[in-house]
């Protein structure tokens, strides 16, 4: 994998620096930008934001680090946030979790051996009203049943 960003990304990184007052509040939109590119967020994918933002590494390691939705290690081309905080909790959220990781085989954190899914908690995701529920990459699911995982895995292959 490179160790820069492509001419495209930092066409898109630039534009994202003009469109905010000062760099650093592009941070946050940046580093999605920079995972999206690296895969995650690596030392080199910092060095390579750094270089193109202006800014230390170490100030864009900051807010990485805080943050759950940085990844700090490699995760698979689809990751699964199960949420759950309590009004998933009270709707199950805990069993819905245990079937995904028996049914991929790997616990919380873990990267299936094809590389294909991650799975991780995550606490709430503001979609409580449709407890229990999931992000898979950037989309919402919910009212989970271990019948919609499975149709919801499916779509996946
Ligand atoms: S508690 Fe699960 S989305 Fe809010």
């Amino acid at each position: 994998m490179s160790d820069s960003f492509s001419e495209e990304s930092k066409a898109e990184l630039k534009k994202l620096m003009d469109s905010y007052p000062d760099r650093m509040s592009a941070v946050m939109n940046a580093l999605h930008l920079a995972q999206r590119e690296f895969g995650h967020i690596s030392y080199e994918a910092l060095e390579a934001l750094s270089k193109e933002m202006g800014l230390p590494v170490q100030q864009l390691e900051d807010t990485a680090s805080f943050y759950t939705m940085y990844f700090k290690e490699p995760v698979g081309e689809n990751v699964i946030w199960v949420c759950q905080t309590l009004p998933c909790a009270l709707r199950g959220s805990a069993d819905i979790f245990d079937y995904l990781k028996e049914k991929l085989d790997i616990d919380a954190g873990e990267t299936t051996s094809d590389k294909r899914f991650t799975l991780m908690k995550a606490e709430c995701l503001a979609s409580c009203g449709t407890a229990p529920m999931m992000q898979v990459n950037d989309d919402y699911f919910e009212d989970l049943t271990e019948q919609k995982i499975d149709k919801i895995l499916g779509k996946f292959d």
